[in-house]
């Protein structure tokens, strides 16, 4: 089995808690997109583990992990990462593989995200280089983990970087330069700390494919940030769509066998940009207080509103999704009426380009008012959580295969 796990909405869908519950059945848990800017949580023995670089299937302790190509790389974040994982999983760093080709993530690059979000053209970012990283990428000037294995080539790249990006912070931002010997030593000791993780990454996969072994592609993010597809510009800068497990990862399309969408009962949306169903007031504070809708990398209050169908129906498109995971149900418990949103007034269907314009058209259904967080077959579920699962199944035409009804790894219904 290879499977893609990608969000169908703007990130922190329960990606995490849906791939550590899966990845038991998995040899291969493999990232393809993204950094430090996602944050997956899993809920293990009671305590709350986030996962940003190492992919979330870790704590399953017959699963291997791989950091591919397409994924931009902090070697700081990563380190503090694994320890805390080691309290869990004391094996994980001979789990772990690294491809050589992913781009670091500099100190210059997290100092110029951070910058810019204090000026007016701030996109609302996780402020951790993802932007500045990927720019120098697709210059062509980026620095990629396996040039720190040749500490000359390392050493001219960071000097003809640093000598422009110097130049950047002092005359654009009035900032001070950065030091090119402080970063050269602290980043050729990582190379040391990381060299028996650095993999490359399409060997690691082909030798997975031709073993036989189970695959589970792990994105980040969510659709409606693909740089491409999603409510551009207030995107990230990587494509979150599943087709990019393929080449972050080195792995041809046809080894892909199915795509399975991670969607929350409601929606929330961190940082800037248009969110057709977001309900500021009321309802919206209440899902943030019920949901704990604070983001996990940046402690961010989350924006919050209804389901809305045609973003969820989109994405699914995008991605080649027919059945999907709906997460957070239990969220919805205390709503007297649950809307969700069917379609728009002025547009047929979601649209990126007039995404802030989009006026929804709610149907509403009585609440189910209870606790459904020990449930696990769909027939308990009472007939009105059931009713909101037929409505979310016409109105986007996936099928939900799966229900996550509280944070915990068992917390789950299968259908
Ligand atoms: P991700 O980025 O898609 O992995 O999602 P995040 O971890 O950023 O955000 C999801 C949040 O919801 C985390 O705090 C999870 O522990 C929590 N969570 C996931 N699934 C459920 C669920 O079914 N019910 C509840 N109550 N919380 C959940
Ligand atoms: P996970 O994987 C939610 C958002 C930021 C901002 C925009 C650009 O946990 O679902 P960036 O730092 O990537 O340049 O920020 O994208 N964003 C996320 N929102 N979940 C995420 O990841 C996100 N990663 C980035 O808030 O709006
Ligand atoms: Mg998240």
């Amino acid at each position: 089995m290879k499977l893609a796990i990608g969000g169908l909405q703007w990130g922190d869908e329960g990606k995490g808690k849906v791939i550590d519950y899966l990845a038991r059945d998995f040899d291969v848990d493999a990232r393809f997109q993204g950094g430090t800017n996602a944050g997956h949580t899993v809920h293990y023995k009671n305590q709350k583990v986030i996962f940003h670089l190492i992919p979330s299937g870790l704590l399953n302790e017959n699963c291997v992990g791989v950091i591919g190509a397409g994924c931009v790389f902090d070697p700081a974040v990563f380190f503090n990462e694994l320890a805390a994982l080691k309290k869990y999983a004391s094996d994980v760093d001979n789990r772990i593989k690294i491809s050589r080709f992913c781009h670091l993530i500099m100190p210059y690059h997290i100092l110029i995200d951070k910058i810019r979000e204090e000026t007016k053209q701030g996109l609302g970012t996780t402020r951790k280089g993802i932007g500045p990283a990927y720019e120098d990428k697709y210059a062509r000037v980026g620095i990629r983990l396996g040039d720190l294995f040749t500490p000359e080539l390392f050493k001219g790249k960071l000097r003809t970087n640093l000598s422009r990006k110097n130049l950047m912070l002092m005359e654009i931002y009035h900032a001070e330069p950065l030091s090119d010997s402080e970063i050269y030593e602290q980043y050729l000791a990582y190379a040391e700390r990381l060299r028996p993780m650095v993999v490359d990454d399409s060997r690691v996969l082909a030798e997975a494919v031709k073993n036989n072994k189970n695959i589970l592609f792990e994105g980040a993010q969510g659709t409606m940030l693909d740089i491409d597809f999603g409510t551009y510009p207030y995107v990230t800068s990587s494509h979150t769509l599943c087709g990019s497990a393929s080449i972050g990862l080195g792995v041809a399309p046809r080894y892909i066998d199915s795509v399975l969408g991670i969607t929350k009962a409601y929606t929330t949306r961190v940082g800037f940009g248009p969110f057709p169903t977001e309900s500021e007031t009321g309802l919206g504070e209440q899902l943030r207080n019920d949901g704990q809708e604070y983001g996990s990398t940046t402690g961010r209050p989350r924006r919050c509103g209804p389901f809305d169908a045609s973003v969820v129906k989109y994405s699914a498109r995008l991605n080649g999704v027919t059945e999907i995971c709906l997460t957070k149900f239990d969220v919805l418990k205390n709503l007297e009426k649950i809307k969700i949103a069917v379609g728009y007034t002025n547009a047929k269907d979601f649209d990126p380009f007039i995404a802030d314009q989009l006026e929804p058209v709610y149907e509403e259904i009585k609440g189910f008012k209870t606790d459904i967080s020990k449930i696990r077959t769909f027939d308990e579920l009472p007939s009105e959580a059931r009713e909101y699962v037929s409505l979310v199944e016409h109105y986007t035409g996936l099928t939900v295969k799966y229900i996550s009804v509280g944070p915990e790894r068992d917390a789950m219904i299968i259908r």
